[in-house]
């Protein structure tokens, strides 16, 4: 906050304390107590009588609680207060506490083998739960994915399958790099391979520019996608030779691909959520596999 304006909330509230003990101090006293102040309505007469003590006093005492309230507490301005409170510093002692509670409980989990922790009722609800808070954005809340979001519940892997390499990608996360290749293909070119990709993932097509897109293939392609397009997770690079598409399955989608390349990340998530909620993780994300 800058400076002017702390010293704007400074005053400000101040000034309120102030002058809210003011008013109550001019109401301390009444000129005439006993008598009326010459109000009368359908008969009913105003006393003109002070306040009772125990309403004064307790306006003082909330007066005086806020001023040490503010002493304590940042909340004057810039003022960081005599007690060391910080937002941050809340949210982290809470979260001590929270992994003081749990951790144990996380790390009872890590010792037992990703294929067996899968069949775990209870670790798996816990896997849903952090599977809610953490990745439903992005992958879904049942994990079916969106245009961009794999989805996770089919066979399909980009990065692979394996306990240990669905592990790495959610600790380290992941980063896709598909080149762009409009320029060194040229639209001629973009057409001819999309036209070959269609064709490796089973569609009809015309056969003359498949033959034609199947060189260029080879020669620019199969490094990550593999001669028969199967994929290769080393690259993160997807099958192409069957119907299932991250960026979506028409013509137009897939040249789109090819021309201007993709890169999708996955966020690293080791430091967010350590290695024991990894694991659970791991073990949910496998548990999601249609059978
Ligand atoms: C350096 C490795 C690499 C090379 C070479 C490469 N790709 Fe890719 N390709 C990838 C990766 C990685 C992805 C996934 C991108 C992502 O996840 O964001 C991908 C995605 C695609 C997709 C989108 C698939 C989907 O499911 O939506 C198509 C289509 C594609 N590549 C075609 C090609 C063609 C055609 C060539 C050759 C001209 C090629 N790629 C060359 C790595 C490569
Ligand atoms: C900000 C969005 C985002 C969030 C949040 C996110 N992911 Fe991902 N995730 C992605 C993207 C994008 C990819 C695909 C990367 C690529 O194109 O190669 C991916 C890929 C993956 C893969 C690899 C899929 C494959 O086919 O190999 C797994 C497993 C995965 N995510 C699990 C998770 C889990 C578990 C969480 C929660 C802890 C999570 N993701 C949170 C965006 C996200």
């Amino acid at each position: 906050m800058s400076n002017a304006f702390s010293w704007f909330v400074i005053i400000g509230t101040l000034g309120s304390l102030l002058a809210f003990f003011l008013i109550l101090y001019m109401n301390r006293h009444t000129s005439n107590p006993g008598k009326t102040t010459g109000h009368s309505y359908d008969g009913i007469e105003e006393y003109d009588n002070p306040m009772p003590a125990w309403w004064f006093w307790g306006f003082v005492i909330s007066i005086l609680f806020g001023i040490g309230y503010l002493l304590y507490f940042p909340g004057l301005g810039n003022f960081a207060g005599f007690g060391g409170w910080t937002q941050v510093g809340a949210l982290e002692s809470a979260q001590d506490d929270a992994d003081e509670r749990y951790g144990p409980l996380f790390a009872q989990y890590a010792a037992i083998p990703v294929d067996e922790l899968r069949q775990d009722a209870a670790a798996m609800r816990m896997g849903r739960r952090l599977f809610a808070t953490n990745c439903s954005v992005c992958h879904g809340s049942a994990g079916t994915g969106s245009e961009g979001f794999p989805n996770l519940t089919d066979h399909e892997w980009l990065w692979g399958s394996d306990a240990e390499q669905i592990k790495t990608t959610i600790m380290n996360g992941r980063v896709a790099m598909m080149p762009a290749w409009g320029p060194a293909l040229q639209e001629q070119g973009v057409q001819e391979v999309a036209e070959y990709v269609m064709q490796l993932s089973g569609r009809e097509v015309n056969a003359e520019l498949a033959s034609a897109g199947k060189s260029r293939y080879d020669m620019f392609c199969v490094a990550c996608h593999g001669p028969e397009g199967a994929g290769q997770p080393m690259m993160g690079a997807p099958a192409l030779n069957n119907e299932i598409w991250l960026y979506g399955n028409s013509r137009l989608r897939i040249e789109d691909a090819i021309r201007n390349g993709r890169s999708g990340q996955m966020p690293a998530f080791a430091e967010r959520l350590g290695e024991d909620k990894v694991h659970i993780l791991s073990a949910y994300v496998k548990s999601l596999q249609q059978q």
